[in-house]
């Protein structure tokens, strides 16, 4: 029987107004979750009515009788992340709870806040003794009963030192079983999808290197803005906000070694060897047309809200192919996908041969599936077409795939972390992102709805076919 209360630290903010509130709705709606409470805490004065009336608007359909279970089991609690006396009551404020609920002590604290709070907060669970370090060497098979388990939000510090000393903080006082770096990708279902393909399909691994692919490339394409959220976005910029998390583990789960089984400890093991050898080789950066005129943005800022980065893999498989990086806010439309370009083949034909290669697309978002791009006979002439095999995932299974952060919950409640980012990972993340950061390149401006700056050729020597 799944249990567990959820206690959102941050829960007056956007990320659990939008995502958190309405994952745990899906989790109750799909019976993931047999009980629970939900805790909302925030140095905000509110109420836990206001909470989830925010929230409602973001969960489409809603059902009453699901709705009326939620506010039933829900609940607030102001606490000032700061004053560690609060600490004590908010212990006991969480055991009532449970007692009034006849829960057993499964919690999942999610830290929904800045990453600047996270020690503290980290610091306060433990001292006083909200949170207690798993036992790994007396009683490893109890440790899990009840548990405590503790979610850091993206982005996890701003660089390599903040990240260092956060990891070093937290890994002091809890278990890495404890800890779960979230990056919401790693729930989208194509995404953890690529291992899968990759590794139970016989096709794929003898193609999978520099002999057989050209260049690889991966693409976060937004069609909104920086939605209010200038006082964050400014600080950080396109590359800490999604090129960090989001797109290099993309990458790593492109590019990994074939792990030993198909569980956390061996994926995160391989992938954190990929984002160790990445090389970072070239960017061009733009901003928005307009930017600086948002709320609680520097009117002088250069801060970046597009990117296009050319990456390389020291390794055996990868070196020499380049791995192209493309992301934007105000872009022409929404889009995430990996297009992987294989190398062209000698042509036999005397006249007509394609100008192109073969593609594998993922397609993570907006729509779901993957397409093998193939060149075939146009009927009754000599023409080479490039043709797809289409795997549509919407089509297959329907068009309610669980959203991102409601797998990730699940995951949680179910301890399985090989959806979760390790620490090793998110250091050798942040240490390519310092390696870009410590350049001064210049800030291209381009139209809002545009493909970006149109600089954006100047990436590479050859001319590089973006696919979206
Ligand atoms: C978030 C970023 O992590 O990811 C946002 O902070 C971005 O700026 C969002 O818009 C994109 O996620 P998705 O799931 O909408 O593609």
């Amino acid at each position: 029987m799944n249990q567990a209360t959820f206690i959102i630290l941050g829960a007056t903010g956007d990320l659990s107004k939008r995502k958190l509130i309405p994952a745990i709705y899906k989790l109750i709606k799909h019976k993931k979750i047999d009980r629970f409470a939900l805790i909302g805490a925030s140095i905000k004065k509110t109420d836990i009515k206001t909470i989830l009336e925010n929230s409602k608007k973001f969960i489409s359909n809603s059902e009453e009788k699901i709705w009326k279970k939620l506010e039933n089991y829900s609940y607030f609690f102001e606490l000032d992340f700061y004053k560690s006396e609060k600490y004590q009551e908010f212990k006991k404020f969480i055991k009532e709870i449970e007692k009034r609920h006849k829960l057993k002590g499964n919690k999942i604290f999610y830290l929904a806040t800045l990453p600047e709070h996270f020690k503290e907060i980290t610091k306060n669970l433990y001292e006083n003794k909200i949170v207690t370090k798993y036992d790994h060497k007396n009683n490893c098979k109890d440790c899990n009963h009840p548990w405590s388990r503790i979610v850091y939000e993206k982005p996890f510090g701003h660089d390599l030192k903040s990240a260092k000393e956060i990891n070093k903080c937290i890994r002091k006082l809890f278990h890495e079983k404890q800890i779960y770096r979230i990056d919401h990708y790693l729930g989208k279902e194509l995404v953890s999808n690529i291992a899968l393909v990759r590794f139970t399909n016989r096709i794929f691994e003898p193609l999978w290197n520099n002999k057989h692919i050209d260049s690889i490339q991966i693409i976060l394409s937004e069609k909104i803005g920086i939605e209010g959220r200038g006082k964050f976005y400014d600080k950080y910029g396109a590359i800490k906000d999604v090129v960090q998390n989001h797109m290099l583990q993309i990458l790593s789960l492109i590019a990994m070694e074939q792990p030993k089984k198909l569980e956390a400890k061996y994926i995160r093991d391989v992938k954190a060897k990929i984002l160790k050898k990445l090389i970072f080789k070239n960017a061009i950066l733009g901003q928005y047309k307009g930017y600086t005129e948002e709320k609680n943005v520097n009117p002088k800022s250069k801060t970046e809200t597009f990117a296009a980065l050319k990456l390389e893999i020291n390794n055996k498989r990868w070196k020499g192919v380049p791995f192209y990086l493309k992301t934007g806010k105000n872009l022409d439309k929404k889009e995430t996908s990996v297009h992987i370009k294989f190398k062209m083949v000698k042509c036999l034909l005397t006249q007509g041969c394609p100008s192109d290669s073969n593609y594998l697309t993922i397609k993570i978002t907006p729509s779901n599936g993957f397409y093998l791009e193939l060149n075939s006979k146009e009927p009754q002439t000599n023409n080479l077409i490039p043709v797809e095999m289409n795997f549509c995932h919407s089509c297959l299974f329907g068009p309610n795939t669980p959203e991102a952060y409601e797998n990730l919950l699940f995951d949680v409640i179910k301890g399985d972390q090989s959806t979760f980012v390790r620490s090793d990972e998110i250091e050798y993340s942040w240490k390519l992102i310092d390696s870009i950061k410590k350049n001064k390149y210049k800030i291209y401006k381009y139209e809002k709805g545009s493909k970006g700056p149109k600089e954006i050729n100047l990436l590479d020597n050859k001319i590089i076919r973006w696919r979206a």
